[in-house]
């Protein structure tokens, strides 16, 4: 390859360098987006949520990093595994000695972001940003406590992290939505610390989600950080709940960090249990125990919660968590044994007020308040993992969750680094929210292309999600299929995998005006029960009209009002979830003085006030409660 100009700038050696690297940089792009083994990166302990641990939040110092100038090198080798010199990542913490030292960068002086928090919505200049940034933060350890193991923990971090601590790579993250966290116990010292931490929100096509959503690509450390600190044997994992098949009986598992031999409990005051649980060198060990005094199981009017502590030696961790099954028979949804029908909403993790991703209880709540004013009994958190205080709230609110991870329209199918990457996001969704009673539904899709390599893909992926958790139904997003004449149906092959079958339909929006549903109707081959995990309008707020003009709210409201009558036709319906609560941001939306960047399909203004639609809901879902035993 003929090297032009560069001979003028650099030295010989740095040439045969860069011929040298020219070759690795190929290898090293290609690879660049694969999961690296992160050095560090340890399985997330259970219910991080309650252990004891050192908050991280606050203000960061950060910096724009547009053309990854302090990722790659020149010659796009990235940094970690560069021959021309590893980038000394504590000197970010520099600042140049004496007037000769060249610094062409330092978070000495550098602006403050919040984290928690998505970096589009705290300064104007970075609302559309899409790359890297890197964000800085001190912290102090009194002391460095022997056989003591000191995690670093992200709630999560939209999309991809590499995290430094004082200098050291401890690892990498990919997906946005997941907690993670790194083992640091070497890499820390007594006194200041530092950690470093790259996030790149670059959409890719490869990707989990893929590059095209209809959702705002919120960057940052979008969820808490924290340091947590634990005995040499903790406990790692474990699962509480009732047996589907014998409702009287608790079962579940406990798994510690290493092998053991001794005894771990499970002890409930207020159910009156303690199981002993003798491990002899094991790791994991399971259990079930018939339950012989009455207790009460978990429901929306009755979201009893039992306090639990598990404690191994030196470790202790205390729960709550509600007791309850959830499952199918025919076209029955059953919850604890009795019919159940789901009065629901769809929901994005973002508050719409302040116009960014909710981080905190208050931002949870905000949306739980909503959905109870609309008299719903069950949330479709839309299309990936929220954060944990929305299923940590609805379990002691008593609303069902739909959880999900963001397998959305077009997905790199025949990838298998796209396969590991979405089965491990389901992995992790599924291990945070294990022993949360709210969450009923494993949703691995939505409205996926009906192709045979989509069909091997979710299949895959619905082994994987059964194998982890036998104890919650599996559904997706479908599309319906037209048999003329207004009749519809799902004739995708994938219903066969699900225990819900799912559709999304925007009859009167997408297709025809509100008036095709007078006729519409739905018939399904397969003895399930069904959800409609889809339907709505777009409205702006204030903005009214007859029902036949559109983005009127009266449009809005007259689709709801024929929906609503289609769906009452619709046999082994179990329930159904608008799209969708508030309105939220979408590149994808840009009408002007309509949606300007919104999808403007919520009940909820951006401003927060209710739309005509909402009162209409709020009313059918008064009415089907009475019917349904206040389910
Ligand atoms: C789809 C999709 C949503 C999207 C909605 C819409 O069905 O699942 O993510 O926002 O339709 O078009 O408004």
């Amino acid at each position: 390859m003929k090297l032009y100009s560069i001979h003028r700038h650099f030295p010989a050696h740095l040439c045969k360098v860069y011929k040298r690297n020219l070759s690795i940089t190929v290898v090293v792009m290609a690879m660049t987006y694969l999961p690296t083994a992160a050095q560090y990166e340890v399985a997330v302990p259970q219910n991080v949520f309650n252990r004891k641990k050192t908050s991280l939040n606050g203000d960061w110092n950060y910096f724009v990093d547009r053309y990854e100038a302090f990722y790659y090198d020149f010659v796009r080798v990235p940094f970690d595994s560069s021959s021309l010199g590893k980038r000394d990542f504590a000197a970010l913490d520099g600042k140049a000695k004496n007037k000769t030292e060249r610094y062409e960068y330092s978070f000495e002086g550098s602006e403050k972001i919040r984290v928690p928090g998505d970096w589009n919505s705290q300064a104007k200049e970075l609302l559309y940003y899409e790359g890297s940034i890197w964000y800085r933060k001190g912290f102090d350890l009194k002391e460095i406590r022997q056989n003591q193991k000191l995690l670093l923990h992200f709630g999560a971090a939209n999309y991809r992290a590499d995290v430094y601590v004082n200098g050291e790579k401890a690892g990498v993250h990919i997906g946005g939505f997941t907690p993670f966290a790194f083992d640091i116990s070497t890499l820390v010292k007594a006194g200041e610390n530092s950690l470093v931490v790259r996030v790149d929100n670059k959409r890719a096509k490869e990707a989990v989600p893929t590059d095209v959503t209809d959702w705002w690509n919120y960057g940052g450390i979008t969820r808490d950080v924290s340091l947590l600190e634990f005995p040499k044997v903790f406990i790692q994992d474990y699962h509480v709940q009732l047996n589907p098949e014998k409702s009287d009986e608790l079962y579940g598992y406990v798994e510690l960090s290493e092998s053991y031999s001794g005894p771990v409990y499970l002890r409930s005051k207020d159910l009156k249990v303690t199981i002993t649980l003798d491990f002899k060198n094991q790791k994991k060990v399971f259990f079930n125990k018939k339950l012989t005094r009455s207790f009460i199981r978990w429901s929306p009017q009755q979201p009893k919660l039992y306090d639990f502590e598990l404690s191994v030696s030196e470790d202790k961790v205390s729960d709550k968590i509600g007791l309850r099954t959830i499952t199918t028979k025919g076209n029955q949804l059953l919850l604890n044994g009795k019919p159940l029908f789901l009065r629901g909403i769809c929901a994005h993790e973002e508050n719409p007020i302040r116009g960014g991703r909710n981080t905190s209880k208050e931002d949870a709540l905000q949306l739980f308040k909503w959905a109870k004013d609309l008299n719903a009994n069950y949330m479709r958190l839309a299309h990936y993992p929220h954060n944990e205080y929305m299923p940590r709230i609805a379990d002691s609110l008593g609303i069902l969750l739909w959880e999900e991870i963001p397998v959305y329209w077009t997905i790199d199918w025949t990838n298998d680094a796209t396969y590991q990457n979405a089965e491990k996001q389901l992995t992790d969704m599924i291990a945070r929210d294990r022993n949360r009673s709210s969450v009923i539904v494993w949703s691995l899709a939505n409205e996926t292309p009906n192709t045979d390599e989509r069909l091997v893909f979710l299949k895959k992926i619905a082994a994987k999600t059964k194998s982890l958790d036998s104890t919650r139904l599996l559904s997706a997003a479908l599309f319906k299929q037209n048999l003329g004449n207004s009749a519809y149906t799902i004739s995708d092959p994938f219903a066969q995998y699900s225990d819900i079958v799912s559709f999304n339909q925007y009859l009167g929006w997408y297709e025809g005006t509100p008036d095709v549903l007078a006729k519409a109707s739905f018939s399904l081959s397969e003895k399930k029960p069904v959800i409609v995990s889809e339907f709505g309008a777009g409205a702006k707020y204030g903005f009214r009209a007859d029902n036949l003009t559109r983005w009127s709210e009266d449009y809005q409201n007259y689709l709801y009002q024929e929906t609503l009558g289609f769906l009452d036709r619709i046999p082994n319906l179990v329930g159904f979830s608008p799209w969708i609560l508030a309105d939220f941001r979408s590149p994808r939306r840009q009408l002007p003085n309509i949606q300007d960047g919104w999808n403007r399909k919520g009940l909820v203004s951006q401003e927060g006030k209710y739309k005509q639609a909402f009162y209409t809901l709020q009313e059918y879902y008064k009415a089907k409660k009475d019917t349904y035993e206040g389910h």
